[in-house]
Protein backbone atom coordinates (compact mmCIF):
# COMPACT_ATOMS: atom_id res chain seq x y z
CA UNK A 1 0.00 0.00 0.00
CA UNK A 2 1.75 3.37 -1.11
CA UNK A 3 2.40 5.67 1.87
CA UNK A 4 2.47 9.40 0.45
CA UNK A 5 2.45 10.77 3.92
CA UNK A 6 5.95 11.46 5.49
CA UNK A 7 6.83 9.61 8.41
CA UNK A 8 6.88 13.32 10.50
CA UNK A 9 3.29 14.36 9.77
CA UNK A 10 2.27 10.81 10.35
CA UNK A 11 3.85 11.00 14.04
CA UNK A 12 2.78 14.28 14.75
CA UNK A 13 -0.87 13.09 13.81
CA UNK A 14 -0.75 10.30 15.68
CA UNK A 15 0.88 12.27 19.01
CA UNK A 16 -1.85 14.27 18.41
CA UNK A 17 -4.35 11.71 18.97
CA UNK A 18 -3.20 9.92 21.95
CA UNK A 19 -3.23 13.69 24.15
CA UNK A 20 -6.87 13.70 23.45
CA UNK A 21 -7.98 9.60 23.69
CA UNK A 22 -10.89 10.42 25.88
CA UNK A 23 -14.58 10.96 25.45
CA UNK A 24 -15.05 14.58 24.42
CA UNK A 25 -12.54 13.94 21.48
CA UNK A 26 -14.20 10.62 20.22
CA UNK A 27 -15.67 12.71 16.69
CA UNK A 28 -11.70 13.49 16.39
CA UNK A 29 -10.46 9.85 16.03
CA UNK A 30 -13.77 8.41 14.16
CA UNK A 31 -12.91 11.21 11.32
CA UNK A 32 -9.56 9.26 10.71
CA UNK A 33 -9.78 7.62 7.58
CA UNK A 34 -7.87 4.63 7.52
CA UNK A 35 -9.07 3.95 11.53
CA UNK A 36 -12.08 3.73 13.24
CA UNK A 37 -13.29 3.54 16.79
CA UNK A 38 -14.88 -0.17 17.67
CA UNK A 39 -18.38 -0.15 17.27
CA UNK A 40 -20.21 -1.00 20.30
CA UNK A 41 -21.76 -3.46 18.80
CA UNK A 42 -19.10 -5.05 17.06
CA UNK A 43 -17.88 -5.02 20.70
CA UNK A 44 -21.08 -7.38 22.21
CA UNK A 45 -20.03 -9.32 18.98
CA UNK A 46 -16.45 -10.03 20.53
CA UNK A 47 -16.18 -13.05 22.00
CA UNK A 48 -14.06 -12.80 25.02
CA UNK A 49 -16.00 -9.45 26.59
CA UNK A 50 -17.31 -10.37 29.50
CA UNK A 51 -15.48 -13.99 29.96
CA UNK A 52 -12.41 -14.89 31.37
CA UNK A 53 -9.03 -15.29 29.12
CA UNK A 54 -8.11 -13.05 26.30
CA UNK A 55 -9.40 -13.40 23.06
CA UNK A 56 -8.40 -12.43 19.80
CA UNK A 57 -10.15 -9.36 18.74
CA UNK A 58 -10.99 -9.33 14.97
CA UNK A 59 -12.87 -5.37 14.97
CA UNK A 60 -11.04 -2.50 13.46
CA UNK A 61 -8.06 -1.71 14.53
CA UNK A 62 -6.72 1.54 16.49
CA UNK A 63 -3.66 3.13 15.56
CA UNK A 64 -1.37 2.55 18.95
CA UNK A 65 -1.34 5.82 21.21
CA UNK A 66 2.42 7.15 21.78
CA UNK A 67 2.37 8.89 25.18
CA UNK A 68 3.72 12.47 24.61
CA UNK A 69 7.47 12.46 25.75
CA UNK A 70 7.93 15.28 29.23
CA UNK A 71 11.35 16.54 29.27
CA UNK A 72 12.38 19.02 31.77
CA UNK A 73 12.08 22.55 30.81
CA UNK A 74 14.69 25.33 31.39
CA UNK A 75 14.61 25.48 34.85
CA UNK A 76 15.07 21.86 34.75
CA UNK A 77 11.30 21.16 36.08
CA UNK A 78 9.02 18.39 35.28
CA UNK A 79 5.27 18.76 36.20
CA UNK A 80 3.00 16.01 36.74
CA UNK A 81 -1.02 16.36 37.68
CA UNK A 82 -2.62 13.51 38.75
CA UNK A 83 -5.37 13.48 37.60
CA UNK A 84 -9.29 12.33 36.75
CA UNK A 85 -10.89 11.40 33.42
CA UNK A 86 -12.87 9.91 31.17
CA UNK A 87 -11.67 7.76 28.28
CA UNK A 88 -13.97 5.84 25.49
CA UNK A 89 -12.14 2.32 25.26
CA UNK A 90 -15.59 1.65 23.54
CA UNK A 91 -17.95 3.86 21.66
CA UNK A 92 -20.59 5.09 23.71
CA UNK A 93 -19.45 4.00 26.65
CA UNK A 94 -16.67 6.81 28.83
CA UNK A 95 -15.01 5.03 31.71
CA UNK A 96 -13.89 6.72 34.64
CA UNK A 97 -9.66 6.55 34.43
CA UNK A 98 -6.55 8.28 36.17
CA UNK A 99 -4.04 9.68 34.49
CA UNK A 100 -1.01 11.95 35.15
CA UNK A 101 -1.27 15.13 32.67
CA UNK A 102 -4.35 14.02 31.32
CA UNK A 103 -7.37 11.26 31.69
CA UNK A 104 -5.41 8.09 31.47
CA UNK A 105 -1.47 6.83 31.66
CA UNK A 106 1.20 9.31 31.64
CA UNK A 107 3.46 11.33 29.24
CA UNK A 108 6.96 9.43 29.20
CA UNK A 109 9.50 11.15 30.95
CA UNK A 110 12.83 11.51 29.30
CA UNK A 111 15.49 12.78 31.02
CA UNK A 112 19.54 11.98 30.96
CA UNK A 113 22.04 10.36 33.14
CA UNK A 114 23.42 13.68 35.05
CA UNK A 115 20.66 15.31 35.37
CA UNK A 116 19.11 17.30 38.57
CA UNK A 117 15.82 17.42 38.14
CA UNK A 118 12.89 19.23 40.20
CA UNK A 119 9.71 17.25 39.94
CA UNK A 120 6.43 18.69 41.43
CA UNK A 121 4.24 15.69 41.43
CA UNK A 122 0.71 16.94 42.17
CA UNK A 123 -2.65 15.38 42.89
CA UNK A 124 -5.41 17.50 41.02
CA UNK A 125 -8.79 15.49 42.01
CA UNK A 126 -7.84 12.23 43.01
CA UNK A 127 -9.80 12.04 46.40
CA UNK A 128 -7.45 9.79 47.85
CA UNK A 129 -3.79 10.09 48.76
CA UNK A 130 -1.61 8.73 45.61
CA UNK A 131 1.83 8.32 45.38
CA UNK A 132 4.36 8.20 41.99
CA UNK A 133 7.12 5.43 42.28
CA UNK A 134 9.87 6.04 40.10
CA UNK A 135 10.11 2.00 39.71
CA UNK A 136 13.78 1.02 38.55
CA UNK A 137 15.50 4.55 39.99
CA UNK A 138 18.40 4.43 41.85
CA UNK A 139 17.10 7.69 44.56
CA UNK A 140 17.44 7.49 47.99
CA UNK A 141 14.13 7.07 50.01
CA UNK A 142 13.07 10.05 50.97
CA UNK A 143 12.58 10.31 46.77
CA UNK A 144 11.53 6.57 46.05
CA UNK A 145 7.56 7.68 45.93
CA UNK A 146 5.79 4.98 48.24
CA UNK A 147 3.01 5.41 51.03
CA UNK A 148 5.97 7.57 52.69
CA UNK A 149 5.63 10.42 50.20
CA UNK A 150 1.77 10.27 49.52
CA UNK A 151 -0.30 13.32 47.93
CA UNK A 152 -3.42 13.65 49.31
CA UNK A 153 -5.97 15.78 46.78
CA UNK A 154 -5.04 18.77 46.19
CA UNK A 155 -1.39 18.63 47.36
CA UNK A 156 2.08 19.05 45.98
CA UNK A 157 5.28 16.58 46.54
CA UNK A 158 8.47 18.43 45.32
CA UNK A 159 11.13 16.02 45.36
CA UNK A 160 14.74 16.92 43.79
CA UNK A 161 16.26 13.55 41.81
CA UNK A 162 19.59 13.50 40.44
CA UNK A 163 19.84 10.54 37.62
CA UNK A 164 23.07 8.77 38.58
CA UNK A 165 22.09 5.60 36.45
CA UNK A 166 23.14 4.39 33.05
CA UNK A 167 20.70 4.34 30.24
CA UNK A 168 17.24 2.03 30.53
CA UNK A 169 13.65 2.17 30.41
CA UNK A 170 11.85 2.67 33.96
CA UNK A 171 8.50 3.27 34.59
CA UNK A 172 6.32 5.06 37.13
CA UNK A 173 3.15 4.55 39.02
CA UNK A 174 1.20 4.97 42.23
CA UNK A 175 2.46 3.04 45.27
CA UNK A 176 0.00 3.27 48.56
CA UNK A 177 -0.04 0.13 50.56
CA UNK A 178 -3.25 -2.03 49.53
CA UNK A 179 -4.39 0.86 46.87
CA UNK A 180 -1.71 0.13 44.21
CA UNK A 181 -3.82 -2.40 42.55
CA UNK A 182 -6.27 -0.37 41.75
CA UNK A 183 -4.62 2.96 41.24
CA UNK A 184 -2.30 0.96 38.87
CA UNK A 185 -5.53 0.04 36.58
CA UNK A 186 -7.00 2.61 36.46
CA UNK A 187 -4.02 4.34 34.92
CA UNK A 188 -1.59 6.11 37.32
CA UNK A 189 1.42 4.70 35.03
CA UNK A 190 3.69 6.28 32.91
CA UNK A 191 7.60 5.57 31.56
CA UNK A 192 10.31 6.83 32.30
CA UNK A 193 13.42 6.75 30.06
CA UNK A 194 17.03 7.36 30.89
CA UNK A 195 19.59 8.36 28.20
CA UNK A 196 23.30 8.91 28.54
CA UNK A 197 26.17 9.60 26.13
CA UNK A 198 26.42 5.37 25.91
CA UNK A 199 23.00 5.28 24.74
CA UNK A 200 23.44 8.66 22.15
CA UNK A 201 26.31 6.93 20.69
CA UNK A 202 24.99 3.55 19.69
CA UNK A 203 23.81 2.74 16.96
CA UNK A 204 20.14 1.89 17.78
CA UNK A 205 17.06 3.03 16.68
CA UNK A 206 16.16 6.35 18.88
CA UNK A 207 13.94 8.43 17.27
CA UNK A 208 10.87 8.52 19.79
CA UNK A 209 7.72 7.18 18.71
CA UNK A 210 8.58 6.27 15.44
CA UNK A 211 11.75 3.57 15.36
CA UNK A 212 12.00 3.64 19.68
CA UNK A 213 8.23 2.76 20.80
CA UNK A 214 7.27 2.34 24.06
CA UNK A 215 5.15 -1.09 24.41
CA UNK A 216 2.97 -0.80 27.52
CA UNK A 217 1.11 -3.92 28.08
CA UNK A 218 -2.15 -4.09 30.17
CA UNK A 219 -4.59 -6.51 30.69
CA UNK A 220 -8.18 -5.06 31.53
CA UNK A 221 -11.39 -7.01 32.47
CA UNK A 222 -14.44 -6.00 30.56
CA UNK A 223 -18.07 -6.43 31.37
CA UNK A 224 -20.37 -7.61 28.74
CA UNK A 225 -21.88 -3.91 28.65
CA UNK A 226 -18.67 -2.44 28.16
CA UNK A 227 -17.91 -1.23 31.26
CA UNK A 228 -14.49 -2.03 33.28
CA UNK A 229 -14.52 -4.60 36.48
CA UNK A 230 -12.22 -3.16 39.28
CA UNK A 231 -9.25 -5.96 40.13
CA UNK A 232 -10.20 -8.03 42.92
CA UNK A 233 -8.33 -10.40 44.48
CA UNK A 234 -4.42 -11.50 44.74
CA UNK A 235 -3.68 -12.98 41.15
CA UNK A 236 -6.22 -10.59 39.07
CA UNK A 237 -6.38 -11.25 35.29
CA UNK A 238 -8.31 -9.33 32.83
CA UNK A 239 -9.63 -10.26 29.28
CA UNK A 240 -8.72 -7.87 27.43
CA UNK A 241 -5.27 -6.40 26.11
CA UNK A 242 -4.31 -2.44 25.94
CA UNK A 243 -1.22 -1.14 24.93
CA UNK A 244 -0.49 2.11 25.82
CA UNK A 245 -4.20 2.01 26.16
CA UNK A 246 -5.32 1.56 23.10
CA UNK A 247 -7.36 -1.58 22.45
CA UNK A 248 -6.66 -3.50 19.55
CA UNK A 249 -3.80 -1.11 18.36
CA UNK A 250 -1.52 -1.59 15.02
CA UNK A 251 1.51 0.44 14.69
CA UNK A 252 3.04 1.71 11.32
CA UNK A 253 6.69 0.71 11.58
CA UNK A 254 9.32 2.09 9.24
CA UNK A 255 10.80 -0.70 6.92
CA UNK A 256 13.91 -0.69 9.04
CA UNK A 257 15.34 -2.02 12.57
CA UNK A 258 12.93 -1.09 15.11
CA UNK A 259 13.27 -0.81 18.97
CA UNK A 260 10.46 -1.96 21.55
CA UNK A 261 10.88 -0.93 24.84
CA UNK A 262 8.47 -3.84 26.55
CA UNK A 263 6.81 -2.81 29.71
CA UNK A 264 4.50 -5.37 31.55
CA UNK A 265 2.39 -3.04 33.63
CA UNK A 266 -0.27 -5.78 34.10
CA UNK A 267 -1.49 -6.31 37.58
CA UNK A 268 -0.79 -10.16 37.40
CA UNK A 269 -0.52 -11.30 33.73
CA UNK A 270 2.62 -13.11 32.44
CA UNK A 271 3.49 -12.96 29.12
CA UNK A 272 5.92 -14.67 26.87
CA UNK A 273 6.10 -12.82 23.71
CA UNK A 274 6.79 -13.81 20.06
CA UNK A 275 6.35 -12.68 16.34
CA UNK A 276 3.76 -14.22 14.87
CA UNK A 277 5.77 -15.63 11.55
CA UNK A 278 7.51 -16.98 14.37
CA UNK A 279 10.64 -15.11 13.40
CA UNK A 280 13.65 -14.21 15.92
CA UNK A 281 14.19 -10.93 17.09
CA UNK A 282 17.25 -9.17 19.60
CA UNK A 283 17.27 -8.52 23.13
CA UNK A 284 19.01 -5.49 24.09
CA UNK A 285 18.16 -4.50 27.36
CA UNK A 286 16.84 -5.77 30.51
CA UNK A 287 15.56 -3.21 33.18
CA UNK A 288 18.75 -1.40 34.22
CA UNK A 289 20.52 -1.29 31.22
CA UNK A 290 21.32 -2.83 28.10
CA UNK A 291 23.18 -6.12 27.58
CA UNK A 292 26.40 -6.50 27.12
CA UNK A 293 25.51 -8.00 23.11
CA UNK A 294 22.45 -7.93 21.49
CA UNK A 295 21.27 -11.95 21.77
CA UNK A 296 18.78 -13.49 19.42
CA UNK A 297 15.55 -14.88 20.78
CA UNK A 298 12.38 -16.51 19.51
CA UNK A 299 9.93 -15.41 22.61
CA UNK A 300 10.67 -13.01 25.70
CA UNK A 301 8.85 -14.20 29.15
CA UNK A 302 7.70 -11.19 30.98
CA UNK A 303 6.74 -11.14 34.61
CA UNK A 304 4.75 -7.65 35.61
CA UNK A 305 7.01 -4.86 36.44
CA UNK A 306 9.94 -5.97 33.94
CA UNK A 307 10.83 -4.02 31.06
CA UNK A 308 13.05 -5.27 28.30
CA UNK A 309 14.11 -3.76 25.15
CA UNK A 310 13.95 -5.66 22.18
CA UNK A 311 14.95 -4.79 18.34
CA UNK A 312 13.01 -6.43 15.75
CA UNK A 313 14.10 -6.20 11.60
CA UNK A 314 11.08 -4.65 9.86
CA UNK A 315 13.50 -4.96 6.69
CA UNK A 316 12.93 -8.20 5.84
CA UNK A 317 8.93 -7.64 4.66
CA UNK A 318 7.49 -5.43 2.00
CA UNK A 319 5.53 -2.42 2.49
CA UNK A 320 2.56 -2.88 3.41
CA UNK A 321 3.05 -6.09 5.03
CA UNK A 322 1.52 -6.69 8.53
CA UNK A 323 2.84 -8.52 11.47
CA UNK A 324 1.63 -8.93 15.03
CA UNK A 325 3.62 -8.93 18.08
CA UNK A 326 1.69 -12.21 19.89
CA UNK A 327 2.21 -13.87 23.31
CA UNK A 328 1.71 -17.27 24.89
CA UNK A 329 -1.35 -18.23 27.25
CA UNK A 330 1.27 -18.06 30.63
CA UNK A 331 -1.95 -18.32 32.84
CA UNK A 332 -3.64 -20.78 31.31
CA UNK A 333 -6.44 -19.05 31.08
CA UNK A 334 -6.72 -17.60 27.14
CA UNK A 335 -7.03 -21.13 25.19
CA UNK A 336 -3.57 -20.32 23.09
CA UNK A 337 -1.72 -17.47 21.92
CA UNK A 338 -3.33 -14.06 21.87
CA UNK A 339 -2.61 -10.61 20.22
CA UNK A 340 -0.57 -7.77 21.65
CA UNK A 341 -0.28 -5.57 18.90
CA UNK A 342 -0.14 -5.67 14.95
CA UNK A 343 2.49 -3.67 13.20
CA UNK A 344 2.31 -2.54 9.37
CA UNK A 345 5.36 -2.05 7.60
CA UNK A 346 5.64 1.62 5.63
CA UNK A 347 8.64 3.10 3.77
CA UNK A 348 11.86 4.22 6.21
CA UNK A 349 11.96 7.51 5.89
CA UNK A 350 14.78 7.51 8.43
CA UNK A 351 17.96 4.98 7.61
CA UNK A 352 18.91 2.21 9.09
CA UNK A 353 22.12 1.08 10.65
CA UNK A 354 23.83 -2.66 11.67
CA UNK A 355 23.24 -3.30 15.42
CA UNK A 356 26.48 -2.40 17.87
CA UNK A 357 28.14 -5.51 18.81
CA UNK A 358 29.08 -3.90 22.06
CA UNK A 359 26.50 -2.02 23.97
CA UNK A 360 28.02 -2.31 27.97
CA UNK A 361 30.28 -3.44 30.34
CA UNK A 362 27.96 -5.57 32.92
CA UNK A 363 30.31 -6.99 35.63
CA UNK A 364 30.23 -10.32 36.21
CA UNK A 365 28.36 -10.91 39.32
CA UNK A 366 30.72 -13.89 40.86
CA UNK A 367 33.34 -11.01 40.69
CA UNK A 368 32.17 -9.35 44.04
CA UNK A 369 32.00 -10.50 47.34
CA UNK A 370 28.93 -10.34 49.64
CA UNK A 371 29.25 -9.73 53.21
CA UNK A 372 26.13 -10.20 53.82
CA UNK A 373 23.01 -13.15 52.71
CA UNK A 374 18.82 -12.91 53.08
CA UNK A 375 16.73 -15.57 51.94
CA UNK A 376 12.78 -14.29 51.27
CA UNK A 377 10.28 -16.65 50.49
CA UNK A 378 7.12 -15.36 48.98
CA UNK A 379 3.91 -17.05 49.80
CA UNK A 380 0.55 -16.68 51.50
CA UNK A 381 0.14 -13.22 51.29
CA UNK A 382 3.23 -12.62 52.90
CA UNK A 383 7.49 -12.77 52.38
CA UNK A 384 9.41 -14.91 54.90
CA UNK A 385 12.81 -12.98 55.69
CA UNK A 386 15.79 -15.25 56.82
CA UNK A 387 13.59 -18.28 57.93
CA UNK A 388 11.99 -15.90 60.37
CA UNK A 389 8.19 -15.35 60.70
CA UNK A 390 6.04 -14.80 57.69
CA UNK A 391 3.90 -11.73 58.24
CA UNK A 392 2.30 -9.54 55.86
CA UNK A 393 3.63 -6.27 55.31
CA UNK A 394 3.00 -3.44 57.97
CA UNK A 395 3.58 0.23 57.71
CA UNK A 396 4.84 0.13 60.88
CA UNK A 397 7.51 -2.47 60.89
CA UNK A 398 10.92 -2.11 59.61
CA UNK A 399 12.01 -5.74 58.33
CA UNK A 400 15.37 -5.29 57.13
CA UNK A 401 18.34 -3.28 57.71
CA UNK A 402 21.13 -3.13 55.24
CA UNK A 403 24.17 -1.46 55.44
CA UNK A 404 25.00 0.92 52.82
CA UNK A 405 27.28 0.69 50.02
CA UNK A 406 27.56 -3.45 50.56
CA UNK A 407 27.75 -5.96 48.61
CA UNK A 408 24.92 -8.73 49.70
CA UNK A 409 23.54 -11.58 48.02
CA UNK A 410 19.41 -12.43 47.86
CA UNK A 411 18.26 -15.33 47.45
CA UNK A 412 14.42 -15.95 46.78
CA UNK A 413 11.93 -18.70 46.38
CA UNK A 414 8.27 -19.46 45.87
CA UNK A 415 6.07 -20.37 43.07
CA UNK A 416 5.09 -17.78 40.23
CA UNK A 417 5.42 -14.60 42.16
CA UNK A 418 7.75 -11.85 40.31
CA UNK A 419 10.51 -10.29 43.40
CA UNK A 420 11.13 -6.51 43.00
CA UNK A 421 13.38 -4.34 44.93
CA UNK A 422 13.43 -0.77 45.02
CA UNK A 423 16.74 1.56 45.45
CA UNK A 424 18.84 -0.53 42.95
CA UNK A 425 19.33 -2.65 40.01
CA UNK A 426 20.98 -6.48 40.79
CA UNK A 427 22.86 -8.72 38.69
CA UNK A 428 21.86 -12.54 38.51
CA UNK A 429 24.00 -14.83 40.11
CA UNK A 430 21.76 -17.99 39.56
CA UNK A 431 18.35 -19.20 38.78
CA UNK A 432 17.38 -22.65 39.69
CA UNK A 433 21.14 -23.60 40.43
CA UNK A 434 22.28 -22.50 36.66
CA UNK A 435 24.33 -19.01 35.58
CA UNK A 436 21.68 -16.62 33.84
CA UNK A 437 21.35 -17.22 30.34
CA UNK A 438 22.99 -14.50 28.08
CA UNK A 439 19.38 -12.20 27.83
CA UNK A 440 19.00 -12.67 31.79
CA UNK A 441 22.86 -11.26 32.02
CA UNK A 442 22.06 -7.80 32.79
CA UNK A 443 20.96 -4.92 35.62
CA UNK A 444 17.41 -5.94 36.67
CA UNK A 445 15.11 -4.67 39.74
CA UNK A 446 12.69 -7.51 38.76
CA UNK A 447 12.57 -10.91 38.49
CA UNK A 448 10.45 -13.75 38.35
CA UNK A 449 10.28 -16.82 40.87
CA UNK A 450 9.15 -19.93 39.47
CA UNK A 451 8.45 -22.85 41.75
CA UNK A 452 11.74 -24.77 42.49
CA UNK A 453 14.15 -22.26 40.36
CA UNK A 454 15.71 -20.36 43.02
CA UNK A 455 16.91 -16.60 42.17
CA UNK A 456 20.45 -15.52 43.48
CA UNK A 457 21.23 -11.91 42.96
CA UNK A 458 23.52 -9.56 44.11
CA UNK A 459 23.06 -6.05 44.79
CA UNK A 460 24.38 -2.88 46.87
CA UNK A 461 22.47 0.06 47.88
CA UNK A 462 24.26 3.16 47.88
CA UNK A 463 21.41 5.70 48.88
CA UNK A 464 20.23 5.67 51.70
CA UNK A 465 16.33 4.90 53.44
CA UNK A 466 15.70 6.38 56.64
CA UNK A 467 12.90 5.39 59.02
CA UNK A 468 10.70 7.93 57.74
CA UNK A 469 11.05 6.79 54.24
CA UNK A 470 12.25 3.46 53.84
CA UNK A 471 12.72 1.43 50.63
CA UNK A 472 10.41 -1.99 49.76
CA UNK A 473 10.64 -5.23 48.60
CA UNK A 474 7.81 -6.81 47.41
CA UNK A 475 6.02 -9.14 44.93
CA UNK A 476 4.80 -7.19 41.63
CA UNK A 477 1.69 -8.69 40.94
CA UNK A 478 -0.33 -6.05 42.30
CA UNK A 479 -3.08 -8.04 44.17
CA UNK A 480 -0.26 -9.92 46.25
CA UNK A 481 1.61 -6.48 47.31
CA UNK A 482 -1.26 -5.13 47.97
CA UNK A 483 -2.41 -8.01 50.17
CA UNK A 484 0.96 -7.74 51.98
CA UNK A 485 3.48 -9.89 50.28
CA UNK A 486 5.85 -6.90 50.75
CA UNK A 487 8.93 -5.78 53.01
CA UNK A 488 10.01 -2.98 53.96
CA UNK A 489 13.74 -2.14 54.81
CA UNK A 490 16.32 0.85 55.84
CA UNK A 491 19.70 1.51 54.66
CA UNK A 492 22.65 3.59 55.95
CU1 LIG B 1 6.69 -1.07 40.55
CU2 LIG B 1 7.36 -1.22 44.56
O1 LIG B 1 6.97 -1.12 42.58
CU1 LIG C 1 9.92 -0.12 42.48
CU1 LIG D 1 2.87 -12.88 44.11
Amino acid sequence: MPHTNSQKSKMNRRHFLKASLTGATLTTLITQPSYGFFDFNTVLEWAGIGGKGISNITGIKQPLAIPALLEKDANNKITLVAQKGETAFVKANALETWGYNGGHLGPTIRVKRGDTLNFDVSNQDIPEPISTHWHGLHVPGVDDGTGYQSIAMGTHWQPEINIVQQASTNWYHSHIHGRTSEHVYKGLVGMFIIEDDNSETLSLPKTYGVDDIPIMVQDKQFNPDGTLAPPQGGRFLGNTILVNGTLNPVLEVPQKQVRLRLLNGSNARYYNFRLSDKTSFSKIATEGGFLNAPVTMNAIPMSPGERDEIIIDFSRYEVGQTLNLISDDIEGDSGGLFDIIQFKVVADTIGDAPLPKVMNTVPNPNDFDALAWHSFALGNQAIRLDNGKASPFSMARNDLFVPINQYQKWTVSGGHHPFHVHGCSFLILSIGGKAPAPQDAGWKDTVAVEEGAEVEFILRFEHEATATARYMYHCHILGHEDQGMMGQFEVG
